[in-house]
């Protein structure tokens, strides 16, 4: 082999060993560079004859384009190389599942509210909002349960960082309650020229305007276990007008569950009870007269005629205004109407059990 031969088969060597094209523009620079073997090889044609410059050059020159060529060659395969390993990384693998978009739906105690709301609006409730984080008063005293009354107990909350203007601390609601004396206050300021003017009636012809209101909402308690969660749902009801008894509340409650449970054989049965802003007090039961909880007296319910302390505290004259509230768990209906045992499982937020009801 000659000594061009052999320098284009160590150029060919040094370009295959190059990995990268940054590599191999190193190698090239070996070769092909100003201070090349190549250009070294026509440095030292300098002091040849005419007739040897010819022939050198000539063969010089073929052995600058066959590692030119091999130079190129070996760019390709790098260049091939790079786009493969590219393309491979990026390929999209076509067997692979689409992504599916998973149809949302209502939580089963959302519906249950839902429910409740349109049945009470078709019967002229109207639905009320209010604060979770509420005052102490509204929570307790304006209810007839004074600072330090031990009734409080049976609603023992969460109370947050922050002082009313009695520097007693507010808390998460325990019930919806606080929304009775609320809501009365908010809609006599609405209708105050109504109920100015049968405040004033003394002839007994000016029919006093009614309240009547469901407020449902979240609600909050120290309470934990297979039926009872630090959170959970209540609904509220309110019918304060002149001659408001307890025989509306029968027909109004019993006309609800049947509707909500679109079961015409349910019954109703009223136990006496105490909570302080009603007297006398009632809790609800519900009792189906047939499917799997067939006679079993169900609580579904607290109720009673308004206290005469609350109605003075909604601003209304309790020798006028009498009615009846009442303060269910939407929770515990959904629990009937679904047959779910376990209250945690609405809380948990496990999709298996929630995609159920969809
Ligand atoms: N607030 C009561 C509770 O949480 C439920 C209740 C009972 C509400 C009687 C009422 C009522 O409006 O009249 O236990």
């Amino acid at each position: 082999m000659n000594e061009l031969d052999s320098l284009v088969a160590t150029a060919r060597a040094a370009f295959a060993e190059a990995k990268t094209p940054a590599e191999l523009e190193n190698a090239k620079a070996q070769f092909l560079g100003k201070s090349g073997r190549i250009t070294e090889l026509m440095k030292g044609m300098a002091a040849l004859s005419v007739e040897e410059k010819k022939s050198r050059g000539a063969a010089i020159n073929v052995g600058k384009q066959a590692i030119e060529a091999a130079l190129t060659e070996r760019r390709q395969q790098l260049a091939d190389e790079e786009l493969s390993l590219q393309l491979r990384a990026e390929s999209l693998d076509v067997s692979l599942p689409g992504r599916r978009r998973i149809p949302g739906g209502l939580h089963p105690v959302s519906r249950t509210l839902e429910r409740i709301e349109e049945i009470f609006s078709s019967m002229g409730f109207d639905v009320a909002d209010g604060p979770e984080i509420e005052s102490d008063w509204h929570s307790f005293t304006s209810l007839n349960n004074p600072p330090n009354h031990p009734a409080r107990s049976m609603q023992d909350t969460f109370y947050v960082d922050m002082n009313g203007d009695d520097g007693i601390p507010y808390n998460l609601r325990p019930h919806t309650s606080p929304m009775q004396v609320r809501y009365a206050h908010q809609h006599i300021k609405k209708y105050a020229a109504e109920f100015a003017a049968a405040a004033a009636d003394t002839t007994g012809t000016v029919k006093a305007p009614e309240i009547r209101v469901i407020a449902p909402g979240r609600t909050y308690r120290v309470d934990s276990d297979a039926t009872h969660s630090p959170m959970f749902h209540q609904c509220e009801g309110l019918w304060l007008g002149e001659n408001v008894s307890f025989k509306d509340l029968k027909v109004v409650f019993t006309d609800f569950c049947r509707t909500f449970f679109e079961r015409d054989d349910l019954v109703l049965r009223f136990r006496p009870s105490f909570f302080p802003f009603t007297e006398p007090s009632a809790e609800i039961d519900i009792q189906f007269a047939s499917g799997p909880l067939a006679g079993r007296w169900l609580e579904v319910s607290g109720s009673g005629q308004v206290h005469p302390n609350v109605v003075r505290n909604m601003g209304l004259d309790p020798e006028r205004y009498i009615g009846f509230a009442f303060g269910m768990g939407p929770d515990r209906l959904t629990m009937l109407r679904y047959g779910v045992n376990d209250l945690r499982l609405f809380f948990d937020g496990d999709l298996r059990f929630l995609s159920q009801f969809q």
